[in-house]
Protein backbone atom coordinates (compact mmCIF):
# COMPACT_ATOMS: atom_id res chain seq x y z
CA UNK A 1 0.00 0.00 0.00
CA UNK A 2 1.20 3.72 -0.59
CA UNK A 3 -0.25 6.83 0.57
CA UNK A 4 -1.34 9.15 -2.10
CA UNK A 5 -1.61 12.98 -1.35
CA UNK A 6 -4.51 15.10 -2.10
CA UNK A 7 -3.00 18.17 -3.49
CA UNK A 8 -5.44 20.84 -2.06
CA UNK A 9 -7.39 20.84 1.00
CA UNK A 10 -9.63 23.24 3.53
CA UNK A 11 -8.11 23.92 6.15
CA UNK A 12 -9.71 22.63 9.16
CA UNK A 13 -13.94 22.56 8.88
CA UNK A 14 -13.79 26.33 8.57
CA UNK A 15 -10.86 27.61 6.96
CA UNK A 16 -9.29 28.55 3.53
CA UNK A 17 -8.68 26.43 0.68
CA UNK A 18 -5.13 25.73 0.06
CA UNK A 19 -2.42 24.30 -1.21
CA UNK A 20 -1.02 20.48 0.37
CA UNK A 21 2.19 22.57 1.22
CA UNK A 22 2.39 26.22 1.74
CA UNK A 23 5.51 28.81 2.28
CA UNK A 24 6.71 29.85 5.42
CA UNK A 25 8.51 33.48 4.86
CA UNK A 26 10.08 33.83 8.25
CA UNK A 27 13.69 33.07 7.17
CA UNK A 28 13.49 36.18 4.35
CA UNK A 29 13.95 38.26 7.15
CA UNK A 30 16.73 37.25 8.58
CA UNK A 31 15.93 34.99 11.22
CA UNK A 32 18.35 32.33 9.60
CA UNK A 33 20.86 34.77 8.64
CA UNK A 34 20.93 36.97 5.55
CA UNK A 35 18.67 36.88 3.08
CA UNK A 36 18.74 38.27 -0.44
CA UNK A 37 15.59 40.32 -0.83
CA UNK A 38 15.34 39.72 -5.21
CA UNK A 39 16.21 36.24 -4.84
CA UNK A 40 13.11 35.69 -1.54
CA UNK A 41 10.91 37.78 -4.15
CA UNK A 42 11.83 35.03 -7.09
CA UNK A 43 10.93 32.06 -4.48
CA UNK A 44 7.25 33.67 -3.42
CA UNK A 45 6.52 33.92 -7.25
CA UNK A 46 8.06 30.40 -7.99
CA UNK A 47 5.76 28.91 -4.94
CA UNK A 48 2.49 31.10 -6.54
CA UNK A 49 3.28 29.46 -9.72
CA UNK A 50 3.52 26.06 -8.63
CA UNK A 51 0.00 26.76 -7.59
CA UNK A 52 0.97 27.17 -3.50
CA UNK A 53 -0.97 29.71 -2.15
CA UNK A 54 -1.03 30.15 1.24
CA UNK A 55 1.95 32.21 2.61
CA UNK A 56 3.18 32.78 5.63
CA UNK A 57 4.29 35.64 7.80
CA UNK A 58 4.24 38.02 10.74
CA UNK A 59 4.34 41.67 11.49
CA UNK A 60 7.46 41.29 13.88
CA UNK A 61 9.62 39.25 11.26
CA UNK A 62 12.17 42.00 10.57
CA UNK A 63 9.98 44.25 12.33
CA UNK A 64 7.76 44.83 9.22
CA UNK A 65 10.37 44.28 6.35
CA UNK A 66 8.60 40.00 5.60
CA UNK A 67 5.10 42.07 5.19
CA UNK A 68 6.40 44.45 3.10
CA UNK A 69 8.62 42.25 1.16
CA UNK A 70 5.38 40.14 0.32
CA UNK A 71 3.63 43.02 -0.15
CA UNK A 72 5.83 43.85 -3.01
CA UNK A 73 5.81 40.51 -4.54
CA UNK A 74 1.92 39.88 -4.39
CA UNK A 75 1.23 43.44 -6.21
CA UNK A 76 0.74 42.06 -9.72
CA UNK A 77 -1.23 38.69 -8.22
CA UNK A 78 -4.70 38.32 -8.39
CA UNK A 79 -5.50 38.78 -4.48
CA UNK A 80 -7.71 35.80 -4.32
CA UNK A 81 -4.72 33.83 -5.50
CA UNK A 82 -2.98 34.19 -1.74
CA UNK A 83 -3.73 33.06 1.31
CA UNK A 84 -2.06 35.54 3.59
CA UNK A 85 -1.44 34.09 7.55
CA UNK A 86 0.03 36.22 9.41
CA UNK A 87 1.18 36.27 13.15
CA UNK A 88 1.20 39.19 15.09
CA UNK A 89 1.83 40.23 19.04
CA UNK A 90 5.64 39.83 19.36
CA UNK A 91 6.80 43.14 20.24
CA UNK A 92 10.37 44.33 18.52
CA UNK A 93 12.39 46.79 19.88
CA UNK A 94 14.91 48.99 17.48
CA UNK A 95 18.06 46.73 16.33
CA UNK A 96 15.54 43.63 16.20
CA UNK A 97 15.44 43.56 20.18
CA UNK A 98 12.47 41.10 21.45
CA UNK A 99 10.36 42.41 24.31
CA UNK A 100 7.00 40.12 24.99
CA UNK A 101 3.49 39.91 23.23
CA UNK A 102 1.16 41.97 23.69
CA UNK A 103 -2.52 40.54 22.22
CA UNK A 104 -4.77 43.01 24.20
CA UNK A 105 -7.44 43.97 21.60
CA UNK A 106 -6.67 47.59 21.17
CA UNK A 107 -3.04 46.24 20.31
CA UNK A 108 -4.33 43.99 17.95
CA UNK A 109 -6.69 46.51 16.18
CA UNK A 110 -3.34 48.35 15.90
CA UNK A 111 -1.52 45.72 14.78
CA UNK A 112 -3.73 44.81 12.03
CA UNK A 113 -4.21 48.46 10.60
CA UNK A 114 0.12 48.58 10.13
CA UNK A 115 0.14 45.06 8.78
CA UNK A 116 -2.65 45.59 6.20
CA UNK A 117 -0.46 48.69 4.89
CA UNK A 118 3.17 46.78 4.83
CA UNK A 119 1.16 44.23 3.04
CA UNK A 120 -0.91 46.52 0.42
CA UNK A 121 -4.29 44.33 0.84
CA UNK A 122 -7.37 45.19 2.31
CA UNK A 123 -7.51 42.37 4.72
CA UNK A 124 -5.22 39.15 5.39
CA UNK A 125 -7.03 35.59 5.00
CA UNK A 126 -5.71 34.13 8.76
CA UNK A 127 -4.97 36.29 11.86
CA UNK A 128 -3.22 34.73 14.55
CA UNK A 129 -1.66 35.40 17.95
CA UNK A 130 1.82 34.01 17.03
CA UNK A 131 1.99 33.39 21.51
CA UNK A 132 -0.34 33.17 24.36
CA UNK A 133 -0.28 36.26 26.47
CA UNK A 134 -0.50 35.12 29.85
CA UNK A 135 -2.14 38.80 30.63
CA UNK A 136 -5.20 38.45 28.15
CA UNK A 137 -7.55 35.84 28.41
CA UNK A 138 -7.88 33.99 24.96
CA UNK A 139 -11.34 34.89 24.88
CA UNK A 140 -10.70 38.75 24.30
CA UNK A 141 -7.80 38.15 22.05
CA UNK A 142 -9.85 36.05 19.84
CA UNK A 143 -13.24 38.25 20.20
CA UNK A 144 -11.52 41.09 19.17
CA UNK A 145 -10.60 39.05 15.75
CA UNK A 146 -13.81 38.30 15.51
CA UNK A 147 -15.17 41.65 15.41
CA UNK A 148 -12.32 42.53 12.34
CA UNK A 149 -14.24 39.76 10.35
CA UNK A 150 -17.25 41.48 11.02
CA UNK A 151 -15.91 44.34 9.63
CA UNK A 152 -13.98 42.95 6.78
CA UNK A 153 -10.28 42.87 7.64
CA UNK A 154 -9.73 39.32 7.87
CA UNK A 155 -11.25 36.01 7.19
CA UNK A 156 -10.52 33.45 9.65
CA UNK A 157 -8.88 32.65 12.79
CA UNK A 158 -5.70 31.28 13.44
CA UNK A 159 -3.87 30.15 16.63
CA UNK A 160 -0.27 29.04 17.19
CA UNK A 161 1.78 27.09 19.88
CA UNK A 162 -0.91 26.69 22.18
CA UNK A 163 -2.54 24.12 24.08
CA UNK A 164 -5.71 21.83 24.78
CA UNK A 165 -7.58 24.35 26.77
CA UNK A 166 -7.00 27.34 25.09
CA UNK A 167 -7.65 26.22 21.41
CA UNK A 168 -10.99 24.64 23.45
CA UNK A 169 -11.46 28.08 24.91
CA UNK A 170 -10.95 29.64 21.81
CA UNK A 171 -12.84 27.66 19.58
CA UNK A 172 -15.95 28.38 22.26
CA UNK A 173 -16.00 32.10 21.28
CA UNK A 174 -15.52 31.79 17.50
CA UNK A 175 -14.67 28.97 14.83
CA UNK A 176 -10.73 28.45 14.41
CA UNK A 177 -9.42 27.38 11.20
CA UNK A 178 -5.94 26.18 12.39
CA UNK A 179 -3.48 25.57 14.47
CA UNK A 180 0.00 26.74 13.36
CA UNK A 181 2.46 24.38 15.63
CA UNK A 182 5.90 23.10 15.25
CA UNK A 183 5.52 19.29 14.07
CA UNK A 184 8.23 17.26 12.48
CA UNK A 185 9.61 14.03 12.27
CA UNK A 186 11.46 14.60 15.38
CA UNK A 187 9.17 16.89 17.08
CA UNK A 188 5.94 14.62 17.61
CA UNK A 189 4.39 16.25 20.92
CA UNK A 190 1.45 17.46 19.38
CA UNK A 191 0.43 13.69 18.50
CA UNK A 192 -0.61 13.09 22.44
CA UNK A 193 -3.39 15.48 23.10
CA UNK A 194 -3.27 18.43 20.73
CA UNK A 195 -3.69 16.82 17.16
CA UNK A 196 -7.29 14.98 18.67
CA UNK A 197 -8.28 17.72 20.25
CA UNK A 198 -7.88 19.81 16.62
CA UNK A 199 -9.33 16.84 15.01
CA UNK A 200 -12.46 16.78 17.28
CA UNK A 201 -13.06 20.64 16.98
CA UNK A 202 -12.26 20.52 13.08
CA UNK A 203 -9.40 22.67 13.18
CA UNK A 204 -6.58 22.15 10.83
CA UNK A 205 -2.55 22.18 11.77
CA UNK A 206 -0.17 24.43 10.01
CA UNK A 207 3.25 22.23 10.74
CA UNK A 208 5.74 24.55 10.93
CA UNK A 209 9.62 23.32 11.34
CA UNK A 210 8.73 20.16 9.15
CA UNK A 211 12.71 20.09 8.12
CA UNK A 212 13.63 20.87 11.84
CA UNK A 213 15.08 24.22 10.78
CA UNK A 214 17.45 22.76 8.02
CA UNK A 215 18.20 19.93 10.23
CA UNK A 216 16.38 17.16 8.53
CA UNK A 217 18.35 18.15 5.23
CA UNK A 218 21.53 17.08 3.45
CA UNK A 219 22.64 20.88 4.18
CA UNK A 220 23.89 20.93 8.04
CA UNK A 221 27.36 19.07 8.88
CA UNK A 222 28.73 18.70 12.17
CA UNK A 223 30.54 21.26 13.05
CA UNK A 224 28.50 24.09 11.79
CA UNK A 225 28.13 27.24 13.01
CA UNK A 226 25.66 29.78 12.31
CA UNK A 227 25.44 33.82 12.09
CA UNK A 228 24.60 35.04 15.77
CA UNK A 229 21.95 36.30 14.57
CA UNK A 230 20.53 33.37 13.01
CA UNK A 231 18.10 30.94 15.61
CA UNK A 232 19.90 28.23 15.07
CA UNK A 233 23.17 29.90 16.98
CA UNK A 234 21.06 29.35 19.83
CA UNK A 235 18.68 26.44 19.33
CA UNK A 236 19.95 23.40 21.54
CA UNK A 237 19.03 20.71 18.72
CA UNK A 238 21.94 22.86 16.53
CA UNK A 239 24.78 22.86 19.53
CA UNK A 240 28.01 20.86 19.85
CA UNK A 241 26.98 17.31 21.23
CA UNK A 242 23.30 17.54 20.55
CA UNK A 243 24.18 18.46 16.73
CA UNK A 244 26.31 15.57 16.34
CA UNK A 245 23.50 12.98 17.77
CA UNK A 246 20.85 14.19 15.21
CA UNK A 247 22.98 14.48 12.49
CA UNK A 248 23.45 10.44 13.52
CA UNK A 249 19.58 10.41 12.78
CA UNK A 250 19.86 12.53 9.71
CA UNK A 251 22.16 9.78 8.21
CA UNK A 252 19.82 6.96 8.97
CA UNK A 253 17.28 8.92 7.21
CA UNK A 254 19.62 9.58 4.41
CA UNK A 255 20.14 5.84 3.60
CA UNK A 256 16.08 5.50 3.28
CA UNK A 257 16.23 8.75 1.26
CA UNK A 258 18.89 7.65 -1.22
CA UNK A 259 17.26 4.05 -1.86
CA UNK A 260 14.37 6.32 -2.99
CA UNK A 261 16.63 8.71 -4.92
CA UNK A 262 14.88 11.60 -3.14
CA UNK A 263 16.58 14.09 -0.38
CA UNK A 264 16.40 14.12 3.49
CA UNK A 265 14.42 16.90 3.22
CA UNK A 266 11.97 15.82 0.13
CA UNK A 267 11.00 12.25 2.75
CA UNK A 268 10.94 14.75 5.55
CA UNK A 269 8.44 16.91 4.24
CA UNK A 270 6.53 13.75 2.45
CA UNK A 271 6.15 12.02 6.00
CA UNK A 272 4.86 15.00 7.20
CA UNK A 273 1.96 14.88 4.15
CA UNK A 274 1.14 10.89 5.37
CA UNK A 275 0.14 11.72 8.91
CA UNK A 276 -3.08 13.45 7.58
CA UNK A 277 -4.97 15.64 5.09
CA UNK A 278 -5.83 17.94 7.68
CA UNK A 279 -1.73 18.96 7.97
CA UNK A 280 -0.17 21.18 5.84
CA UNK A 281 3.23 21.29 6.22
CA UNK A 282 4.48 25.23 6.16
CA UNK A 283 8.26 24.81 4.82
CA UNK A 284 10.71 27.79 4.95
CA UNK A 285 12.67 28.31 1.84
CA UNK A 286 13.95 31.68 0.70
CA UNK A 287 15.79 29.98 -2.57
CA UNK A 288 13.70 29.01 -5.80
CA UNK A 289 16.34 25.69 -5.64
CA UNK A 290 15.37 25.29 -2.02
CA UNK A 291 11.47 25.82 -2.82
CA UNK A 292 11.36 23.65 -5.64
CA UNK A 293 13.10 20.50 -4.06
CA UNK A 294 10.14 21.35 -1.38
CA UNK A 295 7.34 21.43 -3.95
CA UNK A 296 8.30 17.88 -5.53
CA UNK A 297 7.40 16.12 -1.88
CA UNK A 298 3.86 16.29 -2.82
CA UNK A 299 5.06 13.49 -5.90
CA UNK A 300 6.60 11.53 -3.19
CA UNK A 301 4.19 8.49 -2.11
CA UNK A 302 5.71 6.03 0.79
CA UNK A 303 5.08 2.78 1.38
CA UNK A 304 3.91 1.84 5.13
CA UNK A 305 7.25 -0.12 4.64
CA UNK A 306 8.73 2.65 4.15
CA UNK A 307 7.05 4.90 7.29
CA UNK A 308 8.41 2.46 9.29
CA UNK A 309 11.40 2.65 8.19
CA UNK A 310 11.20 6.53 8.21
CA UNK A 311 9.93 6.11 12.05
CA UNK A 312 12.38 3.86 13.33
CA UNK A 313 15.14 5.76 11.67
CA UNK A 314 14.72 8.62 14.28
CA UNK A 315 13.43 7.19 17.51
CA UNK A 316 11.85 10.57 19.16
CA UNK A 317 14.20 9.53 22.88
CA UNK A 318 16.98 9.56 20.40
CA UNK A 319 16.82 12.97 19.63
CA UNK A 320 18.87 15.36 21.60
CA UNK A 321 17.84 19.27 22.76
CA UNK A 322 14.24 20.37 23.02
CA UNK A 323 13.06 22.32 19.72
CA UNK A 324 13.62 25.96 21.69
CA UNK A 325 15.80 27.18 24.19
CA UNK A 326 14.25 27.69 28.10
CA UNK A 327 13.43 31.00 28.45
CA UNK A 328 11.49 30.28 24.73
CA UNK A 329 10.02 27.03 25.76
CA UNK A 330 8.66 28.84 28.75
CA UNK A 331 7.02 31.21 26.47
CA UNK A 332 4.68 27.89 24.63
CA UNK A 333 1.27 27.48 26.10
CA UNK A 334 1.40 24.07 23.66
CA UNK A 335 4.54 22.89 26.26
CA UNK A 336 2.06 22.95 29.29
N1 LIG B 1 4.02 29.83 14.70
C1 LIG B 1 5.29 29.78 15.06
O1 LIG B 1 5.62 29.84 16.25
C2 LIG B 1 6.35 29.66 14.02
C3 LIG B 1 7.69 29.47 14.40
C4 LIG B 1 8.65 29.34 13.42
C5 LIG B 1 8.29 29.39 12.07
N2 LIG B 1 6.99 29.58 11.73
C6 LIG B 1 6.58 29.67 10.30
O2 LIG B 1 6.82 28.41 9.69
C7 LIG B 1 7.66 28.57 8.55
C8 LIG B 1 8.54 27.33 8.38
O3 LIG B 1 9.33 27.14 9.53
P1 LIG B 1 10.89 27.24 9.54
O4 LIG B 1 11.33 28.07 8.38
O5 LIG B 1 11.30 27.70 10.87
O6 LIG B 1 11.37 25.77 9.50
P2 LIG B 1 11.65 24.65 8.41
O7 LIG B 1 10.71 24.75 7.26
O8 LIG B 1 11.74 23.40 9.19
O9 LIG B 1 13.14 24.95 7.96
C9 LIG B 1 13.52 26.00 7.14
C10 LIG B 1 15.00 25.84 6.93
O10 LIG B 1 15.21 24.69 6.13
C11 LIG B 1 16.00 25.03 5.03
N3 LIG B 1 15.52 24.29 3.86
C12 LIG B 1 14.37 24.43 3.20
N4 LIG B 1 14.29 23.57 2.18
C13 LIG B 1 15.44 22.87 2.21
C14 LIG B 1 15.96 21.85 1.41
N5 LIG B 1 15.26 21.39 0.39
N6 LIG B 1 17.19 21.36 1.72
C15 LIG B 1 17.87 21.85 2.75
N7 LIG B 1 17.44 22.83 3.55
C16 LIG B 1 16.23 23.32 3.28
C17 LIG B 1 15.80 26.51 4.80
O11 LIG B 1 16.95 26.99 4.19
P3 LIG B 1 17.03 28.40 3.44
O12 LIG B 1 16.62 29.42 4.47
O13 LIG B 1 18.43 28.50 3.06
O14 LIG B 1 16.09 28.36 2.29
C18 LIG B 1 15.62 26.99 6.20
O15 LIG B 1 16.88 27.24 6.79
C19 LIG B 1 8.43 29.87 8.83
O16 LIG B 1 8.93 30.44 7.64
C20 LIG B 1 7.37 30.70 9.50
O17 LIG B 1 6.52 31.29 8.52
C21 LIG B 1 6.02 29.70 12.68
Amino acid sequence: MTTKTSKEVRLGATGPTVRRIGLGAMGMSGMYGAADDAESTATIHAALDSGVNLIDTGDFYGAGHNEMLIGRAITERPREDVVLSVKFGALRGPGGTWGGVDNRPEALRNFLGYSLQRLGVDYVDIYRPARLDPNVPIEDTVGAIAELIEAGYVRHIGLSEVGVETIRRAAAVHPISDLQIEYSLISRGIEAEILPVCRELGIGITAYGVLSRGLLSDSIRPGTTFEANDFRAHSPRFQGENLDRNLELVRALGEIASRRDVSVAQLAIAWALTRGDDIVPVIGARKRTRWSETASALDISLTAGELSAIESAVPAERVAGERYATAQMAMLDSER
